[in-house]
């Protein structure tokens, strides 16, 4: 599965020493993710850096299917503007764009890796099950 792939099984096992929030902004979100746990940190540090350089590429995302916001992303990841800044705890970004289908697109995937967070791992299969059909 690679490097990755074991990044975020780390980080859904760590998930219940990360904490999130995400405040809407105009076209998008800010959101800040961190952990009082140096691993937990550096973990969510090294995830986002190196997702958003996988989308600057157009690399493959690992274990893509199992988010449901997702692949919608990586199709559009030249249209919405991605910043990252590091904290002393993790991680703040910045996602904006100019269309509104991009704009809910962007908060659809917010609210998913908060419930990453939230939840932890049997989410994301419940969903994977289920479909996402709502
Ligand atoms: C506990 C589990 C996870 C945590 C804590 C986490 C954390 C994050 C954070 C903080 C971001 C930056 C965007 C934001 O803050 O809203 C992000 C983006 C991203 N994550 Fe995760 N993630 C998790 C699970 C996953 C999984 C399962 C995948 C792959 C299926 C994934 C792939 C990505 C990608 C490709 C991005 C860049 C997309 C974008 O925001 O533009 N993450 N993740």
């Amino acid at each position: 599965m690679g490097r990755e792939g074991s990044t975020i099984h780390q980080l859904f096992a760590y998930h219940d020493q990360i904490h999130r929030s995400v405040e809407d902004i105009p076209g998008g979100i800010r959101a800040i993710t961190e952990s009082d746990n140096p691993r937990g940190a550096t973990l969510i540090q090294s995830h986002v850096s190196r997702m958003y350089a996988r989308l600057d590429q157009q690399d493959p995302i690992p274990m893509i299917g199992m988010s449901a916001t997702l692949p919608k992303m990586i199709q559009a990841n030249r249209k919405y503007q991605r910043q990252l800044h590091k904290t002393a705890k993790g991680i703040e970004i910045i996602e904006t764009a100019i269309n509104a289908n991009m704009v809910m697109m962007i908060r659809d995937h917010a609210r998913e890796v908060t419930q990453f967070v939230e939840q932890g791992m049997p989410v994301m299969t419940n969903r994977r099950m289920r479909g996402y059909a709502q």
